[in-house]
């Protein structure tokens, strides 16, 4: 009997040696860390008792003996990797715990608590002494974990040649997803909502429809991140990444037998998935898990998971709505490009003055001028214009170097003096630069397209990368591609300019650290309600603050009141096709969809059409103290309500995907005040497809006590803005 106690004694040891917890500040969350018997490292995380991950590997396949091998070596399809799944020993294990409270210079709320529970793990895979440290940050909202790879005893370990990061997320159950295909190129896909099981079945038709002429599909059962599941007891659980920098994106490869998600890299153009030198480390990878979805949507983890603000002066940097020569060109009323009389365009040896314009060239200056005085007029900040410069003639898939220079304008745009009009009126021009993802050309004219900026007063640039990339080979999600994402934007802030970049990778929260990234789209936005083909159905909209919100902003473009095409002069009017989607939801996304630069997309006509809808989109803020979250489930509703930037206004946006009543609790209000409440709610009859221009405004006195049910309607949604009450409210009655 001793002797069976004496066994069990040093098997208890053996095993706690190589094995360790961690609890979330909460004690909700336990992650456990092991390392196998084969030297494999593992970790498992539960919630409230509950399994959320089974026992995962962790690890990679470096290219075998990277730097001795040069020359040709690279290009030879065979390329000898080297495990490092398994063989490791442990040096050692530390713990820690941080709790900082930090100030976004904008954001969902005024501050942000960074609170956690910290293991590092040090391993050694034996066979040649390569260092390899695993650090598990958890939160009350969920884990992150990261690779570091330490200082390196030799050169010859210190450059390594990624050829795939094998992180396991392996599910209990066959969950619900919320999913777009995993791709190399783009994340312009509409969300599927089916089980883990039928991704299979369901990605050939999830992959169609995209419009931004580039893409890459990996898997029939590849997916992005960020991926929400949901489990049948109801558990949310979403996988994402943080701080992805110097690294390619992950994307998530779904064995439908196991359950197991393993990481996927996007490849370089030779097929390898990371060129990495010791001392640095990957993103992170992160789990958010609630049984509430509601705090889900609330968490603030990848954000606490990048790095602190690099900028020493951010006092640049502001929040702005705008309006555009934009949604007029996706109709197909008028045009980016200025002539038909060029067959391609020369940079440099075409001369614009010489050709005869199309009567439709958008960015011309009366109708730049047009755009300036609505904005002035109803206090917008800044007048997008996209088309002002030359080369549009031919930028779609030609597949040429020299597309842009991003500093000519087009004959019938004076820069000089449009954008002194602007300022003369208090308004700004936001720079428009397509990229047609030529990076070299794009990077070499970079910090003079800046200067041009700075010298005219341009204060924003939205940039956009549509097409394949150019080296060609390379993709939208690689390592080259996310180095000149942020290339890009810490060059603009040396310039002291805000970036708003379509088509870049999906946001992993870099914006705590670069917050002049105030803006990105990476996601199927509003433009493709334009499209005869594709569309956007309602439960998209109430997807993305599960997924693509993860990671940051979003620049969806909202604000459509004006949703049938066949009544506007266009090409793509022949079509049938509406924004599905009454006007209440579209006036709601501006909550819904957190962003500090926000679109009123819509024309100045359509808006001047639909003066009470329009008055919500001029009041609502795009800076907050608070936000709360009222009710969600994903692809299906979402209620937020958020307090203004220094005051005491709340703005409340309500969206769903189908027909139903939403009951709603004004407990948010400080309590013992008395506010006017505007509710903007879809009328009687309201439908997405049928009926999408029905609304009600009504008005009335509400607080903390109050409570209403609110209808919406298929695709519908409602909007609130809410003020203090003053004397002169005396005689306001309840809000019902
Ligand atoms: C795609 C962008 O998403 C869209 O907003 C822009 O107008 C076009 N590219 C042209 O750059
Ligand atoms: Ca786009």
């Amino acid at each position: 009997m001793k002797r069976l106690l004496m066994v069990f004694a040093v098997a208890a040891l053996v095993f706690s040696a190589s094995a360790k917890s961690i609890k979330s500040p909460d004690g909700n969350l336990v992650m456990k860390f092991e390392l196998t018997k084969g030297g494999r490292p593992t970790y498992s995380l539960s919630y409230k008792g509950k399994q959320v991950v089974k026992p995962s590997a962790l690890g990679f396949e470096f290219v075998d003996n990277a730097y001795e091998n040069y020359g040709t070596f690279y290009h030879t399809p065979e390329r000898p990797s080297y495990s490092m799944r398994e063989g490791f020993s442990l040096k050692g294990m530390e713990t820690s715990s941080f709790d900082e409270t930090w100030e976004p210079v904008w954001g969902e709320q005024r501050t942000i608590r960074n609170h956690y529970n910290e293991l590092l793990v040090k391993l050694c895979r034996d066979e040649r002494g390569f260092l390899l440290n695993i650090r598990f940050r958890l939160y009350n909202d969920g884990l992150g974990l990261r690779y570091e790879f330490p200082r390196q005893s030799s050169k010859k370990l210190a450059y390594f040649v990624i050829k795939e990061e094998y992180t396991e997320f392996a599910m209990t159950g066959d969950h619900m997803a919320y999913w777009i295909p995993g791709c190399y190129d783009t994340q312009e896909y509409e969300y599927t909502v089916s089980r883990m099981s039928e991704i299979r079945n369901r990605m050939v038709e999830a992959s169609e429809n995209v419009g931004t002429a580039s893409k890459k599909v990996f898997s029939p059962t590849g997916v992005q991140t960020a991926l929400q599941l949901k489990s049948d007891d109801g558990l949310y659980i979403n996988i994402h990444e943080a701080a992805l920098v110097n690294y390619s994106c992950m994307h998530l490869e779904l064995n439908p037998k196991t359950k197991v998600f393993t990481s996927h890299l996007t490849p370089d153009a030779l097929g390898y998935k990371g060129w990495l030198q010791a001392p640095c480390h990957s993103p992170w990878r992160t789990i958010e898990v609630s049984d509430d979805a509601c705090k889900l949507l609330a968490s603030n983890l990848t954000l606490n998971l990048n790095e602190p603000c690099a900028l020493d002066d951010t006092s640049w940097i502001k929040p702005v709505k705008y309006i555009g020569v934009w949604w007029e060109l996706m109709l197909g009323k008028s045009r980016w490009y200025y002539t038909k009389d060029f067959n391609g365009v020369q940079l440099g040896k075409d001369d614009y003055t010489k050709v005869k314009p199309i009567p439709n060239h958008g960015a011309n200056n009366e109708n730049v001028r047009r755009y300036i005085d609505f904005a002035a007029k109803h206090g917008f900040d800044q007048v997008l214009v996209e088309g002002w410069n030359i080369g549009w003639e031919d930028w779609f898939g030609c597949k040429k170097e020299v597309v842009f220079d991003f500093r000519t304008p087009y004959p019938d745009f004076d820069i000089k003096a449009l954008n002194e009009y602007a300022r003369s009126k208090g308004v700004r021009l936001m720079m428009h630069h397509e990229t047609s993802s030529s990076i070299r050309n794009y990077e070499r004219r970079m910090e003079s397209a800046y200067q041009f900026m700075n010298d005219h007063g341009y204060t924003a640039v939205k940039s956009g990368y549509v097409g394949d990339i150019q080296p060609l080979g390379e993709h939208h999600f690689g390592q080259y591609m996310v180095n000149h994402y942020l290339y890009a934007i810490k060059e603009a802030a040396r310039h002291k300019i805000m970036v708003n970049a379509h088509e870049a990778i999906r946001p992993t929260g870099l914006c705590r650290t670069y917050p002049n990234l105030i803006g990105n789209e990476a996601c199927r936005g509003m433009e493709y309600c334009t499209n005869a083909d594709s569309g956007i159905k309602p439960h998209h909209a109430a997807t993305l603050p599960f997924t693509r919100l993860k990671g940051g902003p979003v620049d969806y473009t909202p604000g459509i009141v004006n949703m049938k095409f066949a009544d506007q002069t266009s090409i793509r009017s022949k079509s049938k096709r509406s924004v599905q989607s009454t006007i209440c939801n579209q006036l709601a996304l501006y909550v819904t969809l957190y962003s500090p630069l926000q679109m009123a997309a819509d024309l100045p006509e359509n808006y001047e059409k639909q003066p009470e809808a329009f008055q919500f989109i001029k009041d609502v803020a795009v800076d907050w103290d608070e936000s709360r979250y009222l009710a969600a489930e994903p692809a299906e509703y979402i209620v937020a309500a958020r307090r203004a930037k220094g005051k005491s206004e709340w703005f409340v946006g309500g969206i769903t995907d189908d027909e139903r009543t939403m009951p709603l609790s004004f407990d948010f209000l400080e309590k013992g005040k008395s506010y006017i409440a505007t509710l903007y709610a879809d009328g009687k009859g309201a439908d997405c497809d049928k009926n999408p221009h029905a609304y009600t405004v009504t008005s009335g006195r509400v607080d903390s006590r109050t409570s209403l049910k609110i209808w919406m309607a298929h695709g519908g949604g409602f909007a609130i803005s809410i003020r203090e009450a003053t004397e002169a409210d005396a005689k306001a009655k309840k809000l019902k």
